[in-house]
C-alpha cells in the first residue's frame, strides 16, 4: 500500500504542478500576449517534460502494484497468468534495444535542433511565398 500511496501522490502532485505551469503561461498571455518572462518559467517548462514522463510511470505503478495479487480481480491471480511461451526474453531484449536506439536518436535530434534553432525546420516555416491570386 505504501508504494501505491506514494506513487499516486507523486502522480497527482505532478498533475497539479503541470496545471499550475499552464496557468502561469495563460496568465502572462492574458496580461501581455506573451510568454512569462521569468527564467524560472523556462526552468519549470524544461522540467515539466521529464515530470510528465515520471507521472506516467507513477500512474502505471499505481495500477500495476495496486491490483496485486489479481490480474483479473477475484477471478485470476497474476501468478496464474504468467506466460510460459519460450523466447520472451529475446523479445524483451529486442524491444529494449529498439527503444535505446530511439532514445539516442531523439536526444541527438533535439540537440541539433537546439543548436540550429534560428534556421527554419521546413521551407514552409520560413518567409511565406507571395500568393498568386490569378487576377
Ligand atoms: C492530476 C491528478 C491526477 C489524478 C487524480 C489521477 C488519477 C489516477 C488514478 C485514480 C489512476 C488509477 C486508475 C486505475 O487503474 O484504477 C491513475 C492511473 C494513471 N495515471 Fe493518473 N492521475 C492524475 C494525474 C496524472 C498525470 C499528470 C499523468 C501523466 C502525465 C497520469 C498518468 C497516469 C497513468 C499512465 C496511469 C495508469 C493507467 C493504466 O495503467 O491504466 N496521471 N491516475
Amino acid at each position: 500500500m505504501t508504494v501505491v500511496k506514494w506513487a499516486f501522490q507523486l502522480m497527482v502532485a505532478i498533475g497539479f504542478g503541470l496545471v499550475a505551469l499552464s496557468g502561469w503561461w495563460a496568465l502572462a498571455w492574458w496580461r501581455r500576449r506573451g510568454p512569462p518572462r521569468s527564467p524560472w518559467f523556462l526552468r519549470a517548462a524544461a522540467l515539466a517534460g521529464i515530470a510528465a514522463a515520471v507521472a506516467v510511470e507513477a500512474g502505471w505503478v499505481v495500477t500495476e502494484v495496486g491490483r496485486q495479487p489479481w490480474i483479473v480481480y477475484g477471478v485470476m491471480r497474476t501468478a496464474e497468468a504468467v506466460n510460459p511461451a519460450p523466447g520472451l526474453a529475446t523479445g524483451l531484449a529486442l524491444v529494449a534495444a529498439v527503444y535505446a536506439v530511439l532514445t539516442v536518436a531523439t536526444v541527438a535530434v533535439l540537440r541539433r535542433m537546439a543548436r540550429h534553432r534560428d534556421e527554419p525546420v521546413a521551407p514552409q516555416e520560413g518567409v511565406p511565398e507571395p500568393v498568386d491570386s490569378g487576377r
